[in-house]
């Protein structure tokens, strides 16, 4: 299933790497992700992963490729005529018009590496073309974008404009993800003259303007996101060895904000979520191209404060309260007021996407468990249950997690519950449709240190990893989980015995008297640590050798950080809420919240008894699509 021209072009960057002899700290990464075109979901009985995939590509198919490109044909003058302009946060009168059309450029090529979509690559394809003959026709030193290179101007001149560097960076990645994912040369060509022009203008900018302008234009406050800049640079030096990208990297950097998580300190109140966090990934790339080790801390540091200071039991962390004080909606609330936080506008869609992608380079630095356990926690409850499965194009801005919420009610700065197909386009769309079509990445990860080929699988999700090219080898992996609580891993090879190291992650949440591993149907004596990977006691595999993993699961509270008597109901990693509109008094002996008996048909379900006697149904939280909720009970 390998495609190998994908892979030759990937292995001649990796050469583009080697002539620039550039400090390539990723080679001490302790694991490597999989190629998209290396693993695949497969059909279940339940997995929200494949579900959701499916859903979204029902959802870019119903998109005509001459709605998504009317704002770039109007600004170039080209007719429109007969084509209806798309509505939401892509109408024409939209300063950030023509984003959605640039995500959709990266979820194509994703489409078609993850799971040969060759339709939806050949739409891209013509997508590309079309944006081409606007470039030409724009004819401005390689300035290309759905509005008027005057949004620069504006941003020069200090007036209020929505986020033009964050819609430019968006189609370079596009572009780029186009060019190095589907081989398409003229994606490559139009993306180095876009960044020719970028180029230019920053040369511009530092030349005409004191530093302090320039800071104010780009980190101000009041206009702070400028999208991935910084790492798409960075990454860009690293490919091409033109310090001219490291120069312009540098300049997207913010002293103020890298500079107070090198030293660890959280701040992280009442700012903007999102705008923040791919910043910090560019910090990621910049150690990554640069070795420098206070790039590095910055993306630790954040990771921790957010993690242990700023998140939800979902893995989700956004959402102040304006009445107590600080920002609300999207910005970092106050970590000793987390509990005041619960309402029904929580969690931006486009924050947990991106604090994946914070959480993956971890994992790649540190091979560390549990970066793997905090993968999936935002995995099950952030990402999955995003979608209203009635029908493809409804998806969430803000997730509610207060007191008597809903999906369809939630509150966001795009409007009400879930959005529609051709009116919404908010940025949640646009990190949506991204995710949705790389749900099998970080399934499963590997090393070849020592020469000894290692692959950890650190998602149970239904799929299977090709391996063939490299260690002729591929793992099918059948599962219902987390409906059902063990996993099936059966082996396929066309040789005797392949020398292979088998690392299961046994996750945070397990119960580990309960759980057991078999291979080949004889139950192996392993002590199963929590937030560890488990060696498999087997080194050489041979065709249909099968390994069925359980992991027990049980209740457990985990209470708010800032109050120990408010706690949200886990079952394994999958939050539970409470069908009910108020916040109930729950015994503390989590032995009185009974399981329903369930089969892999039908989603898990538990039974509460209140303290005041009133019994409600607990089901898990992603399962949950319209029905009112509660997520966090205090405890009696
Ligand atoms: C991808 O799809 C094309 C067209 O549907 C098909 O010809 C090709 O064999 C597929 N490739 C793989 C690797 O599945
Ligand atoms: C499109 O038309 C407007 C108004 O006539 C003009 O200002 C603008 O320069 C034109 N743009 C292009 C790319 O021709
Ligand atoms: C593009 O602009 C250059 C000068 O900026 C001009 O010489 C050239 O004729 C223009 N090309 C087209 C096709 O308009
Ligand atoms: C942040 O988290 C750390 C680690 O859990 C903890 O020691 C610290 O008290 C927390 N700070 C706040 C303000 O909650
Ligand atoms: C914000 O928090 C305060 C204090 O807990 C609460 O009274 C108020 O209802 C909350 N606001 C919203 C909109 O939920
Ligand atoms: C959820 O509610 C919306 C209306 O708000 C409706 O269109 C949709 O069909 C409902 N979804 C399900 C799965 O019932
Ligand atoms: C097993 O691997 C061989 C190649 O080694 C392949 O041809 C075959 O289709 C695979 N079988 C399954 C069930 O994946
Ligand atoms: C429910 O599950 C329990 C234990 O798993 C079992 O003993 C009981 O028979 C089941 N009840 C039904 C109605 O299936």
């Amino acid at each position: 299933m390998c495609n190998m021209k994908l892979l030759v072009v990937v292995v001649v960057v990796f050469n583009i790497h080697l002539v620039c002899s550039l400090p390539i700290a990723s080679n001490t990464n302790k694991l490597k992700p999989f190629f998209l075109q290396q693993v695949h979901l497969i059909e279940s009985i339940h997995s929200p992963s494949l579900a959701g995939q499916q859903l979204n590509q029902a959802y870019l198919d119903i998109l005509p490729v001459d709605r998504l490109l009317y704002t770039y044909y109007k600004n170039v003058n080209l007719s429109v005529e007969g084509i209806e302009p798309l509505g939401g946060w892509e109408s024409p009168s939209s300063e950030i018009r023509g984003v959605f059309l640039a995500f959709y450029l990266q979820a194509s090529a994703k489409a078609y590496l993850a799971y040969n979509n060759t339709h939806q690559l050949a739409k891209a394809q013509y997508l590309v073309e079309q944006l081409n003959r606007v470039q030409q026709i724009l004819n401005e030193s390689g300035f290309l974008a759905a509005w008027p290179s005057e949004h620069l101007r504006r941003l020069e001149r200090l007036e209020k404009v929505w986020a033009p560097i964050y819609c430019y960076e968006k189609l370079l990645r596009g572009l780029s993800d186009m060019n190095t994912m589907t081989g398409l040369t003229l994606a490559g060509t139009m993306m180095r003259s876009m960044l020719e022009y970028l180029y230019n203008w920053v040369v511009h900018c530092v030349k005409t303007y004191p530093t302090s302008h320039w800071h104010t234009m780009i980190f101000s406050t009041t206009d702070y996101e400028y999208g991935g800049i910084s790492e798409f640079l960075y990454e860009q030096y690293g490919l091409t060895g033109d310090r001219r990208f490291l120069w312009m990297g540098q300049q997207f950097d913010d002293g103020q904000f890298l500079g107070a998580l090198s030293l660890n300190s959280d701040f992280l109140t009442g700012i903007h979520a999102n705008s923040h966090i791919p910043p910090v990934l560019g910090s990621g790339q910049r150690y990554a191209v640069t070795g420098e080790p206070q790039y590095r801390a910055i993306l630790e540091n954040f990771y921790s404060i957010v993690w242990n200071n700023h998140t939800y039991s979902t893995g989700g962390s956004n959402g102040g309260n304006d009445s107590v004080g600080f920002f609300q909606r999207e910005h970092y609330s106050d970590a000793n007021l987390l509990s005041q936080t619960l309402w029904d506008n929580n969690q931006e869609f486009c924050v947990q996407y991106n604090m994946l992608k914070v959480i993956r380079v971890l994992i790649e630095w540190t091979g560390d468990a549990e970066y793997a356990n905090a993968y999936e926690r935002v995995f099950v409850n952030s990402i999955w249950g995003t979608q209203d499965p009635s029908g493809p194009g409804h998806m969430l801005y803000s997730y509610p997690l207060g007191e008597g919420v809903s999906k369809p009610t939630s509150v966001s700065s795009g409007g009400i519950g879930y959005g529609s197909q051709f009116d919404s386009f908010w940025c949640c769309y646009t990190t949506a449709i991204d995710q949705w079509t790389k749900m099998s990445d970080s399934i499963y990860f590997f090393t070849n240190q020592n020469d000894v080929p290692s692959l950890y699988i650190n998602l149970f999700v239904a799929s299977q990893v090709d391996w063939y090219e490299q260690q002729h080898i591929s793992i099918r992996q059948v599962t219902a989980f987390p409906r059902e609580t063990t996993t099936t891993l059966i082996v396929n090879t066309s040789i005797d015995a392949v020398p292979l190291n088998i690392y299961l992650r046994v996750p945070s949440w397990i119960v580990a008297s309960d759980s057991w591993i078999e291979i080949n149907g004889i139950r192996r004596q392993i002590e199963l640590i929590p937030s560890s990977y488990i060696l498999l006691p087997i080194t050489q595999w041979k065709a249909n050798d099968r390994i069925v993993y359980n992991m027990a699961m049980r209740v457990h509270a985990e209470p708010i950080n800032d109050n120990p008597q408010l706690a949200s109901i886990l079952f394994g990693p999958v939050v539970l809420a409470g069908l009910t509109k108020s916040a109930k008094t729950l015994p503390r002996d989590l032995s009185l919240i009974r399981k329903v008996n369930s089969t892999v048909y039908e989603p898990i379900k538990f039974e509460a008894t209140a303290l005041d006697g009133s019994i409600f149904e607990l089901l898990p939280l992603y399962e949950i699509v319209n029905e009112t909720y509660t997520v966090y009970f205090p405890l009696g």
